[in-house]
């Protein structure tokens, strides 16, 4: 899909449904960032999500320019334009919360946790690298869930969970972890975009049962600042759980 097709995308779905349309914009350099974002904007997106899919192969690249560049996109796009913007940042940083705070001071509001590489595999039988998009699995989803408990209650900037959702449990860990949003690829492409509906249904259903009334109340009820054993998020309980472990 070319640039104009993606604009004609967000236009139509602008027009077809009554609910905000979050576009989203990848790249990995400086260039093009804010002219694509100007007309995402004029093509009736609410809000953009900046992708910035960089794999740093060049080892003379430090961390600290990378997350300048990065910090650099995201201003300029904010001062571009009015919308929301939000980051889907990549797990791989020394510091997640750190960096996360510098975004939202350069104007980021959202921060998508995480974005996932596709990551290549080795095909033995014709020594070829695959490039096989393979959706992903819930175990995934415990590296985004244990940043978004970290970082809950603790920036100003709202976050969306991203990656591993493959049923209803899913949904409700992430906001459990302190998700203002939850989102699914991979469970829409496996079962059809009615599994929103399952998805949807099925969240209201676990609550009633549960007599919650809103998904505030639910909300970070398990972030690190209101989880009863905070040690469980840090290295502190690494020493218990390795003594702990059972063969299976
Ligand atoms: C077919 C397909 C297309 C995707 N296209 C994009 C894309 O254009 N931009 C993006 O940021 N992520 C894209 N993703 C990644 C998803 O947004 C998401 O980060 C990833 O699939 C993990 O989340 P999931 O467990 O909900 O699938 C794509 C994923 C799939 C499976």
């Amino acid at each position: 899909m070319g640039p104009d097709s993606y604009l004609d995308l967000v236009r139509r779905a602008r027009a077809a449904v009554g609910v905000p349309v979050i576009a989203s914009l990848n790249g990995s350099s400086r260039a093009g960032w804010t002219d694509f974002a100007r007309l995402i904007e004029q093509a009736g997106a609410s809000a953009l999500e900046l992708n910035m899919y960089h794999v740093p192969t060049d080892l003379l690249e430090s961390g600290q320019v990378i997350e300048a560049r990065y910090a650099e996109i995201v201003e300029a796009v904010c001062r571009t334009v009015a919308l929301p913007v939000a980051v889907k940042l990549t797990p791989y940083l020394s510091s997640i919360g750190h960096f996360a705070d510098q975004l939202v001071g350069r104007g980021a509001a959202g921060l998508v946790l995480f974005n996932r590489l596709l990551e290549p595999d080795i095909d033995l039988s014709v020594m070829k690298l695959t490039d096989r998009l393979e959706l992903s699995q819930p175990e995934e989803m415990r590296l985004p869930m244990l940043w978004i408990a970290i970082l809950s209650g603790r920036t100003k900037a709202s976050l969306a969970a991203s990656t591993g959702v493959a049923d209803v449990a899913g949904v409700v860990k992430y906001l459990l972890a302190g998700a203002d949003a939850v989102m699914t690829t991979s469970a829409l492409l496996r079962h059809g975009v009615g599994y929103m509906s399952t998805l949807v249904d099925g969240l209201r259903a676990w609550m009633e049962e549960r007599e919650i009334a809103s998904l505030d109340d639910m909300r970070g009820m398990m972030s690190l600042l209101r989880s009863r054993d905070r040690s469980a998020y840090s290295r502190a309980n690494y020493i218990r759980i390795l003594g702990h472990y059972a063969t299976p």
